[in-house]
């Protein structure tokens, strides 16, 4: 029985029409004499009607069984038309009927609604059958869809998509790695690749000029609702390019995204905004622009405050800065307690707050501000009835860090409350520029590149980069929506001395560590390097923005738990004695 159409295809047109179709049994109701079948397929749902000659097998059918059906299109009785489906106006009356498989019965419902009630873990051990619900199968066609229009865009503009390998040698300085043990080379270990940056840096110097690759990233992360431990990148790497060129480049690929995906126009160029004012504005470097409740620093106003801890914290060189919580003054005492936490979370020592209710200022430590500090508050503060005022006072970048996410929360609980909707389907793109290029590490004492060692520093500050490097800026950019981090790139060093300078002066990295670890970028430099840059984007990330989720398990068809595990087949596992002699390992049990 080969089929001739698919189940969303049928209409009034075909009537009496002799058709064959295949698929899942998505319901099946008994009316007495007559058995219909709801029959689905990936495409949608025809009705198939089976009277007194098939009755008999058709009643052996239970739902998710695996049917091939033969028979005559015919109009549904009126009282029986489902205007909601495509098919909805007509039925086929099955002449024939060959039953694939009989399904037992899935231990969750199929639809929609009833998948998204059970349990994760259940669903992913049972993933060939959540993947056949609705919601998840529209996902995956939007991956599809998304990729689709990736590789056409690159293709377009002249790009080469590069495989690189997956096995790449251990980088200790970026994320956890997964090591792959060598069997010919005992006790040396490949690494699963991180991301393609060295290779796609030597692929300029090779003169590829334009590469791209949707590219699998291994990272040994604690795993959350953005995060996986393999994941895809879009990965580019372009030659003679500056950042206005980059911009320009993932400005049009995302334009085009979203529109083959979602019909909708994007409008472009995007806001470009510096990490000093995305800090100092919204607490984050990825800030979430589609509501306000912007922070504001009362650092000068404070200075000589007689409250101690704000008084300290300025003269000592820190920030006191406060959130406005709109609205949020009938915040109960534990929604104020989990936004405390939050706040300590981010290394707050405490979070004070003044609840603003019937024109007084409710806060142990209102006493002790002056008539001049509380108008400055009211005025910069826009502060009115009903507002919740929270306050950190912190060194800079902790101060804001944790206003940060006290907003967050805050806006979540005005969400709760239906005091500010944020939609899904309204895109705030943004570029965040201008990051430092390195940051200090003060467990180790010593600067680190803010985001890898292989980023430019802006020309006019890279005379600072031996008296002052913290205050040299990156030519690094991070693409933001909705208060995701997207993707990010950078142009690159292409000079092997200022490569090296990076690495030994500003790093300190052991000159016998840059030449093991590094030693072949570093050549490869020296025999004619273009000017380069690029960027990487979470595929997954900007799936699950695009399919209206916050999980980018649900557009990957099949993730790892939260406790990286995969559910349908058990993995990790151990493995036997001869295959960890094979690859010369011995395996410890630290309890003994
Ligand atoms: P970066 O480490 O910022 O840059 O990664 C780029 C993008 O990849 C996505 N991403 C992840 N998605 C899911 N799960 C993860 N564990 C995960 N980690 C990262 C994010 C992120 O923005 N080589 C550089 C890019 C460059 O400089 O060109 C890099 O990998 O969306
Ligand atoms: P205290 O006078 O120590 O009882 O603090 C008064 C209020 O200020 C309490 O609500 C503390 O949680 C809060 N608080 C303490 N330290 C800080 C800080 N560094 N930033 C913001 N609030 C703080």
């Amino acid at each position: 029985m080969k089929r001739t159409h698919h189940c969303a295809q049928l209409t009034k047109a075909d009537l009496h029409a002799t058709v064959s179709l295949a698929g899942w049994v998505d319901s099946v109701r008994d009316h007495g004499g007559i058995i219909f079948v709801d029959l689905r397929d990936r495409q949608g749902i025809t009705q198939v009607k089976f009277d007194s000659a098939l009755r008999e097998q058709a009643a052996k059918l239970k739902d998710e069984s695996v049917i091939g059906i033969t028979g005559k299109v015919e109009l549904r009785p009126t009282d029986m038309v489902n205007k909601a489906l495509p098919t909805g106006e007509i039925e086929v009356d099955a002449t024939e009927l060959e039953i694939h498989n009989i399904s037992e019965t899935p231990p969750f419902p199929l639809d929609d609604a009833g998948g998204d009630k059970v349990n994760e873990d259940l669903r992913l051990t049972y993933r060939y059958l959540d993947l056949r619900r609705p919601k998840m199968r529209r996902n995956l066609a939007v991956r599809h869809k998304a990729t689709k229009a990736v590789r056409d865009y690159f293709d377009y503009q002249g790009f080469y998509e590069v495989e690189t390998p997956a096995l790449f040698k251990s980088t200790p300085e970026g994320a956890r790695e997964y090591l792959v043990p060598s069997r010919i080379h005992a006790g040396q270990f490949y690494a699963l690749s991180q991301s393609p940056q060295q290779f796609k840096q030597i692929l300029m110097v090779a003169g590829v000029e334009k590469y791209f690759q949707i590219a699998r990233c291994f990272r040994d992360e604690d795993l959350r609702a953005d995060r996986q431990m393999e994941f895809t990148q879009i990965d580019v790497e372009v030659s003679f390019i500056d950042r206005e060129g980059i911009y320009a480049l993932f400005e049009g690929m995302l334009k085009k995204v979203w529109k083959d995906v979602l019909n909708h126009d994007l409008p472009t160029p995007f806001p470009r905004m510096a990490y000093k004012d995305a800090m100092n504005r919204y607490g984050v470097d990825k800030p979430d622009t589609r509501f306000g409740l912007e922070l504001v620093d009362f650092t000068d106003t404070f200075r000589n405050s007689g409250f101690k801890v704000f008084q300290s914290t300025a003269a000592s060189g820190g920030s006191i800065k406060a959130v406005n919580a709109k609205g949020l003054a009938d915040a109960t005492q534990g929604e104020i307690t989990s936004l405390e936490e939050s706040a300590k979370a981010m290394g707050a020592k405490g979070l004070a707050y003044i609840k603003v209710e019937k024109g007084e200022w409710k806060s142990p430590i209102v006493k002790f501000f002056t008539e001049a500090e509380k108008a400055d508050l009211t005025a910069r503060l826009n502060i009115q009835d009903g507002d919740l005022i929270c306050f950190a006072a912190a060194p800079w970048e902790r101060a804001c860090a944790i206003l940060g996410r006290v907003r967050l929360d805050a806006a979540q609980l005005l969400v709760k409350r239906g005091k500010l909707t944020l939609r899904p389907d309204q895109w705030n793109f943004l570029w965040v520029v201008d990051f430092p290029l390195m940051s200090y590490d003060e467990e180790r004492g010593g600067y680190a590149a803010t985001h890898h060692p292989f980023t430019a520093p802006v020309p006019e500050d890279a005379h600072l980069l031996d008296s002052d490097p913290k205050a040299v800026r990156g030519q690094h950019y991070d693409v933001v929506l909705n208060g995701m981090e997207l993707g990010g790139g950078s142009i690159r060093i292409h000079q092997p001395a200022l490569q090296e300078k990076v690495f030994t002066d500003v790093l300190k990295i052991p000159a016998d560590v840059v030449e093991s670890r590094f030693g072949y970028m570093l050549k490869a430099f020296k025999y004619g390097a273009p000017p380069h840059g690029g960027i990487a984007f979470g595929l997954d990330r900007m799936c699950a923005l695009l399919c209206g989720t916050n999980s980018i398990r649900d557009v990957i068809a099949f993730p790892k738990t939260q406790k990286a595990q995969d559910l349908m087949n058990q993995s990790p596992t151990p493995v036997t004695e001869k295959q960890l002699r094979d690859l010369h390992i011995r395996v410890v049990d630290e309890a003994k």
